[in-house]
């Protein structure tokens, strides 16, 4: 604390005016309410550390593809993952998170091998898709040089 002159604090104030002005900005959103839909902020903010599937779906993919992965139509057009047979084959799902696909961003930069195996597993796994056949973070590695 004693660091602090007079003179650091001076030149902290500005800082803090914005920090409130931020607040007053913000401030009248209604709290009952979510937050308004944003998939760009979730892609393009969030670290992605998680490393199960389930958290990184929730993480990275829901923002778009909706928490029960039926999708959605409105601003833009999410297909549904939900009971989807292009997901038979792991490879299409782990390209299209990889390099993206039309309106989706690619994560390759985003995620890890193991992360986007262990997202796309999930995804062939649950909402009513029951594709058994796991893939692996190596898998990924490989469909990563090809695209
Ligand atoms: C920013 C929004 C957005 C995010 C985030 C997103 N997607 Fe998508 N996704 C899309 C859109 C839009 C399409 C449709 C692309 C097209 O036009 O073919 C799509 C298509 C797909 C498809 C192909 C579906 C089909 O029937 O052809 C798969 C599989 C998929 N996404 C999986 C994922 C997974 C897994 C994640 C999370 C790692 C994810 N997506 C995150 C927007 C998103």
């Amino acid at each position: 604390m004693k660091m602090y002159t007079s003179a650091p604090r001076r030149s902290r104030r500005p800082l803090l005016g914005f920090a409130l002005l931020l607040l007053a900005a913000i401030a009248p959103t209604h709290a009952d309410e979510p937050p308004p839909f944003s998939p760009r902020v979730t892609v393009f903010f969030s670290p992605f550390v998680h490393k199960d599937g389930a958290t990184l779906y929730r993480a990275v993919c829901q923002g778009c593809h909706m928490p029960d992965a039926k999708g959605a139509s409105g601003a833009g057009s999410y297909p549904a993952l939900a009971a989807n047979p292009k997901l038979a084959s792991a490879a299409y799902p782990a390209i299209t998170v990889v390099h993206g696909r039309h309106g989706m961003p690619a994560f390759a930069d985003y995620l890890s091998d193991a992360q986007v195996a262990e997202v796309v597993n999930y995804v062939r796994t649950h909402f009513d898709n029951h594709y058994a056949d796991a893939l692996s973070a190596d898998d990924v590695k490989k469909l990563r040089a090809t695209p």
